[in-house]
């Protein structure tokens, strides 16, 4: 029986925080962005970029799919690889929960295939993507705790209170 995986949660900037691999919620473009995309790009510098331009130009010339995750150098930063993922936008309309519960799985199947045994989360969808703090935390919650990984540590790193608040309530962490 594998070990558990281990799950943490921080308040503080992922960009910082150390772990084997770090996830980006990404776009499908992988040319950067915004929110964490923006800062993952801007500390970690261009050889992230330049192996986004690789991944577009080999296998995902129209882009990666939301749900999906490949890995490049994390650069400057103080992780060994960043693990891009696209996050589905919310939509009243249509449920994609198990697009965004993908975007944790086929994370941590990348980061097996890496040999990674430590990755740090953002909160995925829950930005620009406009994903309610509670609900993504909850998705979030089940598709780590079900997932079958190699991986030992799994840190969740969020930004702000709320979304600290958020995930704490989703993981019955006080
Ligand atoms: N460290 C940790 N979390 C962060 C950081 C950071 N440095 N910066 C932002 N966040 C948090 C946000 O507060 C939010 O809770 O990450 C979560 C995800 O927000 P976004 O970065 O906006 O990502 P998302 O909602 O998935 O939207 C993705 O935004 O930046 C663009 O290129 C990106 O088009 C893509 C879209």
């Amino acid at each position: 029986m594998a070990d558990r995986m281990r799950i943490q949660l921080f308040r503080g900037d992922i960009t910082g925080h150390r772990a084997d691999a770090i996830v980006n919620a990404a776009n499908s473009s992988l040319l950067g962005g915004g929110g964490v995309d923006g800062a993952i790009h801007r500390k970690g510098g261009e050889a992230i970029l330049e192996e986004c331009r690789e991944l577009r130009a080999s296998h995902y010339g129209g882009g990666l799919p939301a749900g999906q995750a490949v890995a490049t150098t994390a650069g400057k930063l103080p992780a060994r690889w960043v693990i891009h993922t696209v996050g589905p936008v919310y939509s009243e309309a249509e449920d994609r929960s198990a697009v965004l519960a993908s975007c944790f799985t086929e994370s941590l199947r990348v980061a097996d295939g890496l040999g990674a045994e430590s990755v740090a989360f953002p909160a995925i969808s829950t930005g620009v993507y406009r994903w309610p703090l509670e609900d993504a935390a909850r998705i979030a919650a089940r598709a780590l705790r079900t997932a079958e990984a190699r991986v030992a540590r799994v840190d969740l790193v969020l930004f702000d209170e709320a979304a600290l608040a958020a995930f704490r309530r989703a993981f019955g962490t006080t």
